[in-house]
C-alpha cells in the first residue's frame, strides 16, 4: 500500500525523503514522488516505477532541494501507475500526499469541476488537493477541518501550503501515520522503519487528529482545532533489526529470525511452567467462559487461525470458526456477548480485519487482537491485545509473523484446555515444555536447506502445483501453497487429501507436482494412500513428514523430514521447509522475492 514520508529540519530534505521512502518499499508500490519547498516554492518530482526511476528523473529534470518536504510511494487504486497519477498532487498553493481511498471523490470532483477546476489525473487524491485549494482562505487549520468534514473514506495525508514554507500538516483516519521527532527536526511516516535512521521517538496520530510540524517542532490538535498533549513512544527495535544483514533477501532473514521470535513471544507468557496471558487481560477464568470463538483475519494470518482452530478444538473442545475478514463482515455473523472474536494481523492495519473487529464490538462481543505492530489500529481498538514480538517483518511474504501467531494460538489453546479441565496441569506443563523446544528444532532444520533447494530446482518450471494434507497438515498446506504462489507466481492450490478423488485428481498428471504434508501420526497412512494415488498418475511428489516416521522410499520422489515433536505442534516445524521451498523457487525464477508483483505488505484498503 502507499507509503507517506515527510521531513522538516536542518538536513537536506530530498536525501531524507528518498531514504525514508526506501524503507517503506516493502509495503509495495508502483510509483514514487516528492515535493519540497525550494526558494519559497513547492516543487514536485514524481515518476512511475521505483524510487530509482524517480532519482533518474531528477537527474534529467533537476534535483530539488530544501529543508521541508513530503514524499510518497503509490500503490495504484484509482488510475493506472503513471507519472501523472503519482503523488504528490496539487498545485503551486497546496500539495499533498495521500494513503487510503476517498470514497466520495466523484461527488467532490463534480463540485470542483463546476467551480472551474480541471483535473489531470484519475486519482481520488487530486480531488482532496483541489478541495483544499478551493476552501483555502489563508488559514490552513480551518481549511483542513472543512475538508475533513467533506471527505468520506480512509486517509493519511501530508499537506504543505505555499504560504507556510517549513511547515507540514498531517492528519489520518483509518490509515496509519506516525509523527516522529529528532533534535530540532520532525518527520511523518506510514511506518516506524522509515524514521529509524534519524530517531526512535514517535507519536501515533489518532483518528482525525491534526499534527503541525513547523521548523522541527510538533503540535497536535483535535478535529475542532483544540491543542492536545500526546504521549511519545520509543521504537523497541533499531535500524539494524529492519535491515537484511548478510542475507540476500528479507524473507530468508526473517525465516532465520523465527527461533528468536518464538522465544521473545512465548517466554514472557510462561510463568512457572504454565501458560499465562494475564498481562493481556486473558485470565483462565475469563477464557473458560466463552461459548464460541471466532478467528477473523486475512491471508497468512487467517492460516495461523486455521491451525489455532484445530488445536483449540482438539485440546479444549470449544468450537472455533475461522473466517476470512472480508467475508465475515458481510455474512451477518451470529455473535453473542458470550463469544470471543480473535483478530489476527501482523500489521494491525488490515482494513477488512479492522472493520471485522468494529462489527464484533458493535455486537458487544469481546475482541482479542493478536498483533505484531505496537500501537497499530487493531491493537489500539481491541478489548485485549496479545503482541507477537517478531520484530519488523519487511518481506511481503509473511513467515516469522505466522510463526509467532501460531505460538500465541498454542498458548491460548493450552490455557483454555487447562482452564476448562480438559487437560491436567501435568499435561499442560508437558505441552508448554514441547513448545519451548521448537526454536532449537527450527535451528536444526535451517542448518540443512539443501533438500529444499533441490525441491525448488525440481519445481522451478512447473505451471501448477498441488499441496495436500489432512487435519492440521491441511491447514498447514494452505500456508505452504500461499507462500509459493505469492512469490514464485506458480499457480498452486491446497487440497484436503481425502477430497482429491472427488474431482481435483483429474488434474493430476506428470505436469502437476504435489507436495504432501503428513506429520500427524493418526492420519499418516491415510495421507500416504492419497500420495500413492497421485504418484501412480505420474505426479512428482514431495513428502514432508517427521523424523522417525517409517516411509516406503518409493512413496515419494523426495522426502523431507523435520524433527519430531508432539503432533499438535508439528505445524511450527513443518512450515519451515514449505517456506524454504517457496523462497528458493522464487529465487530460481529470478523474482523480486521480497516485493512480489501486485502485492502490498499492509493492505489498508478493502
Ligand atoms: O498484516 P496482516 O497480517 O493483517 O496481513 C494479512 C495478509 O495480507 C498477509 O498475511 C498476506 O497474506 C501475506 N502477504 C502473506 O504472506
Amino acid at each position: 500500500m502507499c507509503g507517506i514520508v515527510g521531513y522538516v529540519g536542518a538536513r537536506e530534505c530530498t536525501e531524507v525523503l528518498l531514504n525514508s521512502l526506501s524503507k517503506l518499499e516493502y509495503r509495495g508500490y508502483d510509483s514514487a514522488g516528492i515535493a519540497v519547498f525550494e526558494d519559497g516554492e513547492i516543487r514536485t518530482r514524481k515518476s512511475k516505477g521505483k524510487i530509482q526511476d524517480l532519482v533518474s528523473k531528477m537527474e534529467t529534470e533537476g534535483r530539488i532541494t530544501g529543508h521541508c518536504g513530503i514524499g510518497h510511494t503509490r500503490w495504484a487504486t484509482h488510475g493506472e501507475p503513471s507519472d501523472v497519477n503519482s503523488h504528490p498532487h496539487g498545485n503551486a498553493n497546496v500539495t499533498i500526499v495521500h494513503n487510503g481511498i476517498i470514497e466520495n471523490y466523484k461527488k467532490i470532483k463534480e463540485f470542483l469541476t463546476r467551480k472551474g477546476y480541471v483535473f489531470e489525473s484519475e486519482t481520488d487524491t487530486e480531488t482532496v488537493a483541489k478541495l483544499l485549494d478551493c476552501f483555502y482562505e489563508g488559514n490552513p487549520m480551518q481549511t483542513i477541518q472543512r475538508v475533513l468534514d467533506e471527505i468520506e473514506g480512509s486517509y493519511a495525508l501530508g499537506i504543505m501550503f505555499r504560504d507556510y514554507p517549513g511547515r507540514i500538516y498531517a492528519v489520518r483516519k483509518d490509515s496509519p501515520l506516525i509523527v516522529a521527532v529528532g533534535e530540532n527536526e520532525a518527520f511523518i511516516a506510514s511506518d516506524v522503519p522509515a524514521i529509524l535512521k534519524y530517531t526512535k521517538n514517535y507519536y501515533l496520530l489518532e483518528q482525525d487528529e491534526i499534527a503541525v510540524l513547523d521548523n522541527g517542532r510538533v503540535e497536535f490538535f483535535d478535529d475542532h482545532g483544540a491543542p492536545k498533549k500526546k504521549q511519545m513512544l520509543v521504537a523497541d527495535f533499531d535500524e539494524e533489526a529492519a535491515k537484511k544483514g548478510n542475507y540476500p533477501h528479507y524473507m530468508i532473514k526473517e525465516i532465520h529470525d523465527q527461533p528468536v521470535s518464538i522465544k521473545t513471544t512465548v517466554t514472557p507468557r510462561i510463568v512457572n511452567g504454565m501458560p499465562n496471558l494475564e498481562e493481556c487481560g486473558m485470565t483462565y477464568e475469563r477464557l473458560k467462559n466463552y461459548k464460541n470463538i471466532f478467528v477473523v483475519a486475512c491471508g497468512t494470518a487467517m492460516h495461523a487461525g486455521l491451525v489455532g482452530k484445530y488445536v483449540i478444538e482438539k485440546l479444549a473442545r470449544v468450537s472455533v470458526t475461522v473466517d476470512v475478514a472480508s467475508e465475515f463482515r458481510y455474512r451477518d455473523p451470529i455473535l453473542s456477548k458470550d463469544d470471543l472474536v480473535i483478530l489476527v494481523s501482523q500489521s494491525g492495519e488490515t482494513a477488512d480485519t479492522l472493520e471485522a473487529m468494529r462489527l464484533a464490538k458493535r455486537n458487544g462481543t469481546d475482541t482479542l487482537a493478536i498483533v505484531n505492530v505496537k500501537g497499530s489500529s487493531i491493537a489500539r481498538d481491541a478489548d485485549m491485545v496479545i503482541y507477537t514480538h517478531a520484530g519488523p517483518e519487511i518481506s511481503v511474504a509473511s513467515t516469522k509473523a505466522y510463526m509467532v501467531q501460531l505460538s500465541v494460538f498454542y498458548l491460548i489453546a493450552f490455557s483454555l484446555a487447562y482452564a476448562n479441565g480438559r487437560i491436567t496441569e501435568e499435561e499442560c506443563r508437558h505441552l508448554v515444555e514441547q513448545l519451548t523446544q521448537v526454536p532449537d528444532q527450527i535451528e536444526e532444520i535451517l542448518k540443512t536447506p539443501e533438500n529444499c533447494q533441490y525441491v525448488a530446482s525440481q519445481l522451478v518450471n512447473a505451471d501448477n502445483l498441488l499441496y495436500i494434507g489432512r487435519g492440521l497438515d491441511y491447514a498447514l498446506s494452505m500456508e505452504g501453497s500461499l507462500k509459493l504462489k505469492e512469490i514464485s507466481y506458480i499457480h498452486s492450490e491446497s487440497y484436503a487429501a481425502g477430497e482429491l478423488k472427488h474431482g481435483t485428481i483429474s488434474l493430476v498428471t506428470e505436469e502437476m507436482p504435489v507436495i504432501a504434508v503428513a506429520t500427524q501420526r493418526d492420519l499418516f497412512e491415510k495421507t500416504i494412500s492419497n500420495v500413492k494415488e497421485v504418484k501412480s498418475r505420474g505426479a512428482y511428489v514431495v513428502l514432508v513428514t517427521h523424523e522417525g516416521q517409517e516411509v516406503d522410499k518409493e512413496a515419494a520422489d523426495c522426502i523431507i523430514t523435520v524433527p519430531s515433536i508432539d503432533d499438535l505442534l508439528m505445524p511450527m516445524t513443518a512450515v519451515v521447509p514449505l517456506q524454504l521451498i517457496a523462497y528458493y523457487t522464487s529465487v530460481l525464477r529470478g523474482n523480486d522475492v521480497d516485493k512480489p508483483r501486485n502485492l502490498a505488505k499492509s493492505v489498508t484498503v478493502e
